[in-house]
């Protein structure tokens, strides 16, 4: 093997995605998944992956640096791709202390391990730090968010996510550490948890539940498919130059309540129900606190600099994606089952 590359989250949402390309793309790569398996965290999400010969689970939580020291002794990585974190801001709202847990204190463990290990020898290593445009703060109607643009978190989870992004430049700044950082819009497609705007509204519409717009459904987000996502990380783990930053997008804006109707009007379509039938189930409800207005992605340096750009219409990704869970309703089953409709439960009822 060539490199060994230690993927966190890689049983989540987006980290599946991005496990699987490199396994696939790389088989001269070995390719470690860490994750804690929380409740995001699934590893069905890799089942047609997980024999392949240069792919490892590993379970491990990055809040435990012991843990953390642990595994880099054991599997001396050469790079990391850091996607591990606590990604959802209405939990954020009523959990706030478990998104410094992981997403501040289990990065800085995670730097400090990789820093150890590599000892000032950074000739072919290189620390990945995956985040969000949500460090951005709230546009208005109009401009884009560039890698210039000031960070001005709002909840919890994009502050959690600020901070994190902080101390991996720190690294870089302080101690030199090879790192690059993407901050990407909101992601869809396969996989996704269903606690998340699309993935909910389309198991709401299979069970005829209504489908909760927050407020008014005038906010705005820049949609980006979550394949493309992996290959913008792929591109940047290999040909960004170290201590640089890249904005991931779609150039894809929608408010929700036209997502959210679109979606309907292709669901009805998919599964033969007279059209406007899934629209009916549309409910506005109370506002989430400090709810930020609009994200836009100027995705240009990407496209310039690196030659990356989505690969797929927003009209096919949520084609594909629809496709997707209908052909999969057994995982969307198992995920909705335990913990998540718990939270699922104290979270809506009192909307
Ligand atoms: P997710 O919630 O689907 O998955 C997170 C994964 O991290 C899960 O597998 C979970 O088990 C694991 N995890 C959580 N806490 C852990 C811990 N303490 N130790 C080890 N593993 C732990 O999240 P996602 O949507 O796939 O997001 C992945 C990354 O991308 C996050 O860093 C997120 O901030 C960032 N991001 C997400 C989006 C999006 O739209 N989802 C957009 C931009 C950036
Ligand atoms: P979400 O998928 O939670 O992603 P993020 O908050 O990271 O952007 O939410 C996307 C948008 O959809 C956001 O403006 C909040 C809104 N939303 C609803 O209107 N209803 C819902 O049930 C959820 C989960 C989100």
């Amino acid at each position: 093997m060539d490199k060994t590359i230690l993927i966190t989250g890689g049983a989540g949402f987006i980290g599946s995605h991005v496990v699987r390309l490199f396994v696939q793309k790389y088989p001269n790569y070995r390719i470690i998944n860490l994750d804690s398996l929380t409740y995001a965290g699934n590893l069905e999400n890799l089942q047609d992956i997980e024999s392949a010969e240069n792919y490892t689970f590993h379970k491990a939580d990055i809040r435990d640096k012991d843990a953390m020291d642990e595994v880099f002794n054991t599997y001396q990585p050469d790079g990391v791709i850091h996607l591990a974190a606590e990604s959802h801001v209405d939990r954020s709202i009523t959990d706030p202390l478990a998104f410094v847990y992981t997403n501040v204190i289990g990065t800085a463990n995670l730097l400090e391990a990789a820093k150890r290990i590599w000892a000032g020898n950074y000739e072919g290593k290189r620390f990945h730090h995956i985040s969000t445009d949500e460090v951005f703060g709230a546009l208005g109607e109009t401009g884009f968010f560039t890698e210039e643009t000031k960070y001005d978190p709002h909840s919890p989870y994009s502050a959690s996510k600020a901070s994190s992004d902080h101390f991996v430049r720190a690294y870089h700044d302080t101690y030199g550490l090879p790192i690059v950082m993407t901050n990407c819009s909101n992601n869809y497609g396969p996989n996704h948890f269903p606690e998340k705007l699309i993935p909910l509204c389309i198991l709401n519409i299979l069970n005829n539940k209504p489908l909760p717009i927050y407020g008014d459904g005038k906010y705005t987000r820049d949609w980006l498919f979550v394949v493309d996502h992996a290959r913008a990380i792929d591109q940047v783990f290999h040909q960004a130059e170290t201590g640089t930053s890249y904005n991931v997008g779609g150039f894809n804006e929608w408010k929700n309540i036209d997502l959210v109707r679109e979606l309907c009007k292709q669901m009805d379509t998919k599964l033969g129900r007279p059209p406007g039938t899934s629209e009916k189930l549309i409910e506005f409800v109370k506002d989430r606190p400090g709810h930020d207005l609009r994200y836009a992605i100027d995705a240009n340096k990407i496209k310039d600099e690196l030659g990356w750009e989505p690969s797929v219409t927003f009209e096919e990704g949520l084609s594909l994606t629809i496709d997707w869970f209908l052909n999969n309703q057994e995982w969307l089953k198992q995920v909705s089952s335990g913990n998540y409709m718990q939270y699922y439960e104290d979270h809506y009822s009192s909307r």
